[in-house]
């Protein structure tokens, strides 16, 4: 099969969000501290977006979910109902020679791939960060930061169930920070040890999952497609037997084809009711449903669609990326889907001084109250063009010498370049149609 084209490479990517406040390498001033990073201004109104776009998604427009926001520190028990303490490992080799350090199954042959040296035999390496509660540093205090968001919601389950009366089929989503001792953290924001999921436990009588389980990857794949990422570099695989995780029965990833080929977005497993069981065991509680229907009590089986939010940001960002061809010039235009944008609109006074200055300056006040607002009164028009294409802005405003005359305004849309002219009384609604989804 041809692979798809890549819009762009990952070093155009991370300068990009590096020249224009996207995404910054974490504690920089000290040199980094590597594979953490720390969203700039824009960086966080945009995935702020993506994290927004979830939720409406999987929350707002559905009746049959909810949301939770768990701690990140947990009952260390809960990592050993879990199996992470036990099983949430990689292999790890290290190069006899250069020192560097590779998991095992991310590597082909017995030899180091950087320098050919000899490499050890690979040992098991838990991928949870440890920590101490309280000020005493033994045993007994340790406590281990979340590598999933997933379990908040299984110990939530019954709290969820009886405050809500929810019946099943229902799902419980959150957003969260994980952490992950990542042996070999990369590719930008792809792979790092802090990163935040947004996560879906769908809980499911037993019998009905597989079918429920694919109406959910389904629903996962579309909305990817419905917030503009390209269909030729979207897949779904469906994992081999060997490579699902100690809970799943089944699960499938949806791929996006990243600069360094096909990796995984998000995957959609079918947990059975691992979790639920292995927590009533742990903690000595009844996580069972009470079918009125059938007039029984049962575990339910559960399916989880668990994304990423840093990578989903990344992928809508390389996918919306494009370099065109514009007069002597190449225009680099981010084709953001409108709920995703930064900014919403740009307001573009043509002078600095007075009357124009007003007038804009009145238009950003009124459309701030429904949207992220730029203003830029600086250099030529067509160099503030170009900086709102590349952070992806979909409308500019131009307030120009013709504004004081008849109270209308240039408004260009960023994927077309078109312009009409808009009357200031009509602009909020003409941008409500426009950038409603
Ligand atoms: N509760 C299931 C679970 O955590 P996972 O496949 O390990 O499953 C789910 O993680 C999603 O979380 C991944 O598809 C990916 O988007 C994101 N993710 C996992 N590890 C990550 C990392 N080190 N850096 C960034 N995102 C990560």
């Amino acid at each position: 099969m041809t692979e798809p084209k890549a819009t762009t490479t990952m070093e155009k990517i991370v300068s990009l969000c590096k020249r224009r406040g996207f995404i910054f390498p974490s504690s920089e001033i000290y040199g980094g501290i590597g594979s953490t990073w720390d969203y700039g201004p824009l960086g966080v109104e945009f995935k702020n977006n993506v994290k927004r776009a979830w939720w409406r998604s999987v929350v707002q427009e559905r009746d049959d979910m909810v949301g939770l926001d768990a701690a990140i520190l947990m009952h260390p028990k809960v990592w050993e109902a879990s199996g992470h303490v036990a099983g949430f490992s990689d292999p790890l080799v290290d190069c006899k020679s250069c020192k560097q350090r590779f998991r095992a199954d991310h590597i082909e042959g017995d030899k180091c791939p950087s320098c050919g040296g000899e490499l050890t035999e690979a040992r098991q390496f838990n991928l949870m960060f440890k920590t101490f509660m309280g000020p005493v540093e033994d045993s007994a205090a340790v406590v281990y930061l979340r590598p999933e968001t997933a379990q908040g919601i299984f110990v939530n389950f019954d709290n969820v169930l009886t405050t809500t009366r929810m019946k099943l089929p229902f799902g419980i989503a959150q957003i969260g920070k994980s952490f992950r001792n990542e042996i070999t953290p990369g590719n930008f924001t792809f792979r790092t040890r802090e990163f935040e999921q947004m996560e879906i436990e769908y809980f499911v009588k037993p019998g009905t999952d597989e079918s429920i389980h694919e109406q959910w990857i389904n629903q996962r794949f579309q909305w990817y497609l419905d917030l503009g990422m390209a269909p030729e570099r979207l897949r779904l695989r469906p994992h081999a037997s060997d490579e699902l995780a100690h809970y799943a029965r089944g699960c499938s990833d949806i791929e996006y084809f990243f600069p360094m080929g096909w990796s995984e977005l998000e995957g959609i497993a079918n947990r059975t009711d691992f979790d639920l069981k292995r927590h009533m065991e742990y903690s000595g509680q009844r996580l069972t449903y009470f079918d009125q229907e059938a007039n029984e009590h049962y575990v339910p089986y559960v399916i989880e669609p668990s994304a990423g939010a840093d990578r989903a940001a990344l992928a809508f960002l390389i996918d919306a990326y494009h370099e065109e061809p514009d007069k002597d010039e190449i225009r680099v235009v981010l084709r953001l889907h409108r709920a995703l944008a930064p900014y919403k609109v740009a307001v573009l006074p043509l002078s600095k001084k007075e009357p124009l200055a007003e007038i804009a300056k009145s238009i950003e006040k009124s459309l701030r109250k429904h949207w992220m607002v730029d203003y830029d009164d600086s250099k030529a028009i067509g160099r503030r063009y170009r900086r709102q294409d590349e952070i992806g802005t979909p409308y500019c405003v131009t307030v120009d010498f013709q504004t004081v005359e008849d109270q209308a305004v240039t408004v260009r849309d960023r994927d077309t370049m078109e312009q009409e002219r808009i009357p200031i009384a009509e602009l909020e609604t003409y941008l409500w149609k426009k950038l409603s989804y």
